[in-house]
């Protein structure tokens, strides 16, 4: 059997890039979306040539409605795909209050919207039939929403849940989804934002190589969440087993005895 073809978004850097490489060195064909022409065409060239596959390079803006409306109409219809790597996304340079509205929104868009209008139309096709796989790129800011921009944070706060999800949906009809929790991570990021890494603690910092690496080890081992730099895994099953306790108690028809709701008490 061969591994179809997997469609990659953000696909001309970063941590894009690195899925591309891998995924083609698996065996994978590969659809390479991102916006700068140039650079798709060189990669495609080079890992058709270096890895024996077929892989085609789609420009396009996604945030632009006709290019992504063509990325949507073949994943409906390529029956070939079998994995979509949501990878496309951009970050802002500073905290909410020293950003503009606009900006803020353009990178919800891309990081939130575009993310779930190809992940939806993906898990439509490949849940049809029962054979894909989705791998949302988030990231561990989901997890720790006062330590960066609360916008950017939230937006991958969205991919987090959107993905856990979408996996128990899917689940049934053989469809695998994946959410990657990447710390700091060395790509094109930072300075596409303005940010100057080298400001990072670089013991924070992982290579793109490594965390793609480590996000498909935990793709192979069926992982929902993959958070690559977290050795002691039981962290986060306790979060986890901690959310899911809450269960019987978030939605009942009396109030919480500590509220004290008419009990005429102050
Ligand atoms: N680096 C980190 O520390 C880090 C940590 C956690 C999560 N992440 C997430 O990882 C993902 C990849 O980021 P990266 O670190 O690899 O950064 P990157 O090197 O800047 O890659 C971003 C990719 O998105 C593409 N892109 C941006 N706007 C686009 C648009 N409108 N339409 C289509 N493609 C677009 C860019 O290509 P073009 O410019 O050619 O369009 C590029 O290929 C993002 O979702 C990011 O939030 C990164």
């Amino acid at each position: 059997m061969t591994m179809g073809t997997a469609i990659i978004t953000g696909a001309s850097s970063g941590i894009g890039a690195v899925y591309a490489e891998r995924l083609a060195r698996r065996g994978y064909d590969l659809v390479l979306v991102a916006r700068d022409r140039g650079r798709l065409a060189a990669l495609a060239e080079r890992l058709a040539k270096e890895h024996g596959v077929a892989v085609t390079p789609l420009a396009a803006n996604l945030t632009r409605d006709s290019d992504r409306e063509e990325v949507l109409t073949m994943l409906r219809e390529d029956e070939g795909l079998s994995l979509l790597v949501n990878c496309a996304g951009i970050a802002p340079n500073a905290p909410l209050l020293n950003s503009e509205r606009g900006g803020l929104e353009s990178m919800l868009h891309l990081n939130v919207d575009v993310l779930h209008s190809l992940a939806v139309t993906a898990a439509q096709a490949f849940a049809g039939r029962r054979r894909g796989a989705i791998i949302n790129i988030a990231s561990v800011v989901a997890l720790m929403p006062e330590r960066f921009n609360a916008s950017y944070c939230a937006s991958k706060a969205f991919v987090l849940a959107f993905t856990q999800a979408i996996s128990a949906e899917l689940n049934p009809y053989g469809v695998q989804v994946q959410a990657v929790l990447p710390g700091f991570t060395r790509t094109e990021l930072f300075e596409r934002a303005g940010v100057d890494i080298a400001a990072i603690p670089p013991e924070m910092i992982m290579e793109a190589g490594d965390m793609v690496d480590a996000a498909l080890a935990g793709f192979d081992r069926g992982e929902v969440v993959t958070i690559p730099s977290l050795a002691d895994v039981q962290l986060w099953s306790d979060l986890e087993n901690a959310r899911l306790a809450l269960a019987p108690y978030l939605s009942l028809k009396q109030p919480a005895a500590r509220y004290k709701v008419g009990t005429g008490a102050p």
